[in-house]
């Protein structure tokens, strides 16, 4: 057995984290939303047709914010096309994934489903092929309590009352020319500063979510978000950004140090934040929207590398035929060890609680999701809802400074300790809750706990994810193929974390 120290100090905290670092993302691709989210004829199904069993374990999942209608769709989305009555919905070629969208479900069955699972939806707009007077009145549709064209409209099509949808996304990885009207940063800066105004002059109160750069392999990496939020900074809340991992071609080292890739990346957003900040003497904070993180196989194309994915379009990335309706695409079917690594992951979000304010899962239901439905038939949870759900249950309370002391292993990313690790201190349950990552493949890492200034503390409960057999999946017939299962509470401050395991241990 390994060994390490974990040292944390109470009058060392990193940042008090937000509740909707938890959240998550749905997007119409795939069926995410119909047979997902919607199923009207199932016999789940609601007067609304939405499938309870699916809410009920978004409500389980704890997601507080859910953004929604995309991702790539989003592009080129004409959000009229989804209101009113649904034998008038125009059916549209959707580009980005080269369905056919029937738009039986838009903005109102969104914010109405959101209202009855209890969620806060956060809506993007179309910067891509959309126009900022598109914008202006979407925030006007959703919000304005009454008396115009679109709030009328609104309460004609059954919601009188105003959504009041607080965070809106200015477009949608707009540096990528994958992206349907791709624009350059520049030209991204007038556009989303324009919509922005006009959308604010809507609604003063919403806050705005900024497009910034997510895939380092473009040329535009990090110099996309100094050009555009220098200009930006004043009329938007958040700087967005993405980040997937995948297994392929990496190696499993590589793939399990995947917690400190997205650190690096989450904290060259931070970098160029500061940087834009001092050099313009801005003085309000802009904090980040990790708004789709995940791990993501691409199982639906066989791909050794990353670098097989470049210039592709984003339907060849799916093994959809063009214009089907809602197919079965993207639909990963994640092992325990994807579910280590988003564990990982999640480890990497509470250690940068000081500028990540808001993170969400990508996606949420069928797509690259937590949640798999059966069309007609049930749902169940996927691997990495475990780790998930440990995160949105414990994580909450004040990220505390960790320092390990423990040996290293090489990967990509640099000489890594072997244990990584978050500590969050929960004032309110007077808890330490330590979320930890044993990296080592081969052996069990005894962690002793050096914890100073929390009071007299004791391990109530130790829950791991881990296991013989890193390719186990659920599936609907094996549901509890892989899930947290609670070990024994040692009697001291030495904890067992098992060879790669991922880890949440309670004291109090
Ligand atoms: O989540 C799937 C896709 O990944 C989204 O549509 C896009 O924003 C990202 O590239």
């Amino acid at each position: 057995m390994k060994s390490a120290k974990l040292f944390s100090d109470i009058h060392f905290p990193v940042g008090k984290i937000d509740d909707k670092m938890y959240s998550s993302f749905t997007e119409h691709l795939g069926r995410s939303i119909y047979s997902g989210i919607y199923e009207p004829g199932h016999p789940e199904a609601d007067d609304k047709g939405y499938r309870k069993d699916v809410a009920a374990l978004v409500k389980e999942l704890g997601v507080p914010v859910i953004r929604y209608p995309g991702g790539n769709f989003v592009s080129c989305y004409d959000w009229h096309d989804g209101i009113g009555p649904k034998e008038n919905r125009p059916k549209r070629l959707d580009y980005a994934w080269a369905t056919i969208e029937t738009n039986e479900f838009g903005i109102d069955e969104f914010c109405q489903w959101a209202e009855r699972v209890g969620v806060e939806p956060m809506i993007a707009v179309n910067l891509g092929t959309g126009n900022i007077k598109d914008a202006g009145d979407l925030v006007e549709y959703c919000n304005f309590p009454g008396g115009t064209y679109w709030s009328d409209l609104r309460a004609k099509n059954g919601h009188p009352e105003p959504y009041n949808v607080k965070y809106w996304c200015l477009g949608n990885e707009m540096e990528g020319s994958w992206q349907a009207g791709h624009l350059s940063a520049e030209d991204y800066t007038k556009k989303a500063l324009e919509a922005a105004k006009i959308m604010r002059w809507v609604d003063p109160s919403i806050k705005l979510v900024a497009c910034g750069s997510s895939y380092e392999m473009l040329p535009t990496y990090m110099e996309w978000d100094r050009v555009m939020m220098s200009e930006l900074w004043d009329q938007v809340d958040y700087l967005s950004t993405h980040n997937y991992t995948m297994n392929a071609g990496q190696g499993t080292t590589n793939f399990i140090a995947a917690y400190k890739q997205l650190d690096d990346h989450i904290k060259n957003s931070a970098k160029v934040l500061e940087y834009v900040k001092a050099k313009n003497h801005f003085t309000k904070d802009i904090k980040i929207c990790l708004d789709e993180w995940n791990v993501w196989n691409f199982q639906d194309i066989k791909l050794d590398s990353l670098d097989d994915l470049a210039g592709l379009t984003t339907f060849e990335m799916t093994s959809a035929e063009k214009w089907e309706i809602a197919p079965s695409i993207l639909q990963e079917k994640y092992s325990l060890l994807d579910a280590v690594v988003v564990g990982g992951l999640g480890i990497t979000l509470l250690n940068n609680a000081d500028s990540v304010e808001i993170a969400c899962l990508a996606q949420l239901i069928n797509v690259i999701a937590p949640i798999t439905t059966i069309r007609g038939g049930g749902v169940f949870r996927q691997a990495i809802y475990h780790p998930f759900h440990m995160l949105s249950k414990y994580g909450h309370g004040t990220t505390m400074k960790a320092v390990t002391d423990a040996e290293t292993y090489s990967c990509d990313f640099g000489e890594l300790p072997i244990v990584e690790s978050a500590v969050v201190y929960n004032e309110e349950a007077k808890e330490v809750r330590i979320f930890a990552l044993n990296t080592c493949q081969d052996d069990s890492t005894e962690l002793e706990l050096d914890l100073h200034g929390y009071g007299d503390l004791k391990v109530k409960k130790h829950l791991v994810l881990d296991g013989d057999n890193l390719e186990a999946r659920n599936t609907f017939e094996e549901q509890e193929n892989v899930t947290m299962r609670e070990a024994d509470v040692p009697e001291g401050n030495k904890v067992v974390l098992p060879k790669l395991s991922w880890n949440v241990i309670i004291l109090g």
